[in-house]
């Protein structure tokens, strides 16, 4: 196993992905994670802050150095494994909401920012950060993430212990690194949309560049980007926000397929 090889767990640090990135640099080998029970400037994606309160969450990078050019699947194991790690370790069904949510119905219970540093058209490493929202009370999230976040213990895992989840998550994360290391984007992606919140086939609202695009989400392809599908044809949208999901008209629905909305 590669993941786990090494880890350095901090009582408290800025960033976990600041940690590795620095590690990495300095030669740390692949697999190595860095781990933390605070963090005191925790990074979201889009330059987003990840609210990090002590021993509430599971705060975690991973150091890889892929073989790979294309790290475009990278994040997408990362959500693929939290999910598998979620399942095992506290029983809770959670969901993946592209491009890089963990969700729980409408909520937000984890996330990944993925870094990489690079040698011409080569990854010279890239750095995993993973986010989980482990045992937060309602009262634990900031006013304003408190109606959008959830964690485990709201989502009724008792025991709420983010130690309890590391060596599942370490497990299934060897398991799909492997997956993309020996090049089998097809079932990287096959896992991904299998754990969709918003089944294949809804209709959906997307940003893309200042635009709001509609149509009908038809999955994603092997370099991560959304295929949607309108009256004009096939769109693949790199990362950006699904802002709203409708059923297909009735006519369009399949026979027994019930409306429902967003993560239900
Ligand atoms: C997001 O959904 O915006 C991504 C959140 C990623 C948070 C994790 S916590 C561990 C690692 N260190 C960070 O500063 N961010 C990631």
């Amino acid at each position: 196993m590669i993941i786990g090889s090494t880890i350095h767990r901090l009582p408290s640090c800025s960033s976990t992905n600041d940690v590795a990135m620095a590690l990495a640099r300095e030669g740390a080998e692949e697999g190595t994670i860095v781990i933390a029970a605070e963090q005191t400037a925790g990074r979201g994606t889009k330059g987003r802050e990840w609210h990090s309160p002590a021993w509430k969450g599971l705060y975690a990078s991973v150091i890889l150095r892929p073989q790979q050019r294309d790290l475009s699947l990278l994040p997408v194991i990362a959500g693929i494994a939290a999910v598998e790690a979620i399942q095992k370790a506290a029983g809770i069904d959670v969901r993946l909401k592209w491009p890089n949510d963990i969700v729980r119905g409408r909520r937000k219970l984890g996330g990944i920012l993925c870094e990489s540093s690079w040698s011409g058209s080569s990854p010279t490493f890239a750095v995993l950060g993973i986010g989980i929202n482990v045992s937060q009370r309602r009262g634990d999230f900031p006013p304003e993430l408190r109606t959008r976040a959830t964690s485990l213990r709201l989502a009724g895992w008792k025991a709420a212990n983010p130690a309890a989840l590391e060596t599942s998550l370490w497990t299934r994360l060897d398991v799909w690194y492997g997956a993309f290391e020996n090049g089998e984007a097809v079932a990287i992606v096959s896992a991904f949309e299998s754990y969709l919140s918003i089944p294949i086939g809804k209709l959906i609202k997307v940003v893309t560049e200042g635009a709001v695009l509609a149509g009908v989400l038809a999955g994603i392809d092997t370099r991560a980007r959304l295929i949607l599908t309108d009256a004009r044809g096939e769109h693949r949208l790199p990362p950006a926000e699904i802002l709203d999901v409708k059923s297909p008209p009735a006519g369009r629905r399949k026979q027994g397929e019930a409306e429902h909305a967003p993560g239900d």
